[in-house]
């Protein structure tokens, strides 16, 4: 099957033409699978994308048999086998690229500014809980566990961490979990992390090692839910590439809700410029020199920028 999700941000160019996926699709159909796609995901496509929906719907639909869109609509949007059948329809519609040591200004960061204040915390209890929010197929996920682990080992603090990372994709999250990629990820990782956190597996992939895959988990959550859910709150909460799919006022709510999933002192890092004018009584801009959008959460409702 023709694989129909490709660069971010870029255009998808439709294996078919939009005649032959779906003939005589009408505006309002379209309409009803844009606001479907909207009201679940929060995803929202510009018209410029149309043609990415229509073949993505199409392509779908003929992999299970079926011809008419209004048809494969009720389907979709009833009972448990539609639901399922979403789960695999989000995965076309979604964008997955992504990359280990994607972010290297955001990571330098983490190493140097985050986590020697977390150690740094009066009455640290020895924890760090990291979260990749929308963390595709774990290269982000497994990137932040090497940066941990190798700042825990080259300082000598003893810590107990772990990652999270959520995605809705749950075909992503299939691949992030076997932690196994092809070589040619590889060249992204540095050479001092890829020695001691990756193993090679066959000749074409290697497997993130075990003592770190351990630290490691992942699960299905939209980012839409994350205000209701319960848990451990993160010590960092670290979220790219992902807001830039929502406008610019469910990106804000979005940003709130993960805020209340944050520990006082705990910090978020966002990819650069996914949310303007964005503030919150209890965030503070972190000053940084590479100009990292991150904020850090006070128990105090903050008042000026800091440095970090
Ligand atoms: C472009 S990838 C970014 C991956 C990674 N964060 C990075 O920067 O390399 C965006 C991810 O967001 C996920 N996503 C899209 N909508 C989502 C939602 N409503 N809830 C959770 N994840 C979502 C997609 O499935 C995709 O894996």
């Amino acid at each position: 099957m023709t694989m129909v999700l490709a660069e971010e941000g870029q255009e998808v160019q439709p294996s078919t033409s939009m005649a032959d996926s779906l003939p005589g699709m009408t505006q309002s159909q379209f309409d009803r699978w844009v606001e479907l796609l909207e009201r679940r995901t929060g995803m929202v496509l510009p018209r410029e994308r149309r043609s990415f929906l229509v073949t993505s719907l199409a392509l779908r639909m003929r992999q299970i048999g079926y011809r008419d869109v209004d048809a494969y609509y009720e389907f979709v949007t009833s009972g448990l086998a539609g639901n399922i059948e979403w789960t695999a329809l989000v995965d076309r519609l979604t964008v997955h690229e992504t990359r280990f040591f994607r972010d290297p200004r955001a990571l330098r960061l983490l190493r140097e500014t985050v986590l020697p204040a977390v150690v740094a915390r009066p009455g640290w209890d020895g924890q760090l809980n990291i979260w990749s929010v929308g963390c595709s197929t774990g290269e982000e996920a497994y990137t932040l566990a090497m940066v941990a682990d190798r700042y825990f080992n080259d300082t000598g603090f003893v810590a107990r961490f772990g990652v999270t990372g959520t995605d809705i994709s749950l075909q992503s999250l299939s691949t992030a979990k076997a932690g196994t990629y092809s070589r040619r990820r590889a060249t992204d990782i540095p050479e001092e992390y890829a020695l001691r956190y990756c193993e090679p597996a066959d000749p074409e992939h290697f497997l993130v090692s075990r003592k770190l895959r351990r630290r490691v988990c992942f699960a299905q959550i939209n980012v839409l839910d994350v205000g209701g859910l319960a848990g451990r709150a993160a010590d960092v909460v670290y979220c790219q590439n992902l807001l830039i799919y929502f406008d610019r006022t469910r990106r804000q709510a979005i940003v709130d809700s993960l805020v209340k999933h944050l520990r006082p002192g705990g910090v978020m890092i966002l990819g650069a410029g996914e949310v303007l004018r964005w503030t919150h009584p209890h965030m503070t801009r972190l000053a940084n020199q590479d100009d990292v959008l991150a904020f850090r959460r006070s128990d105090e409702p903050a008042r000026r920028a800091v440095a970090p």
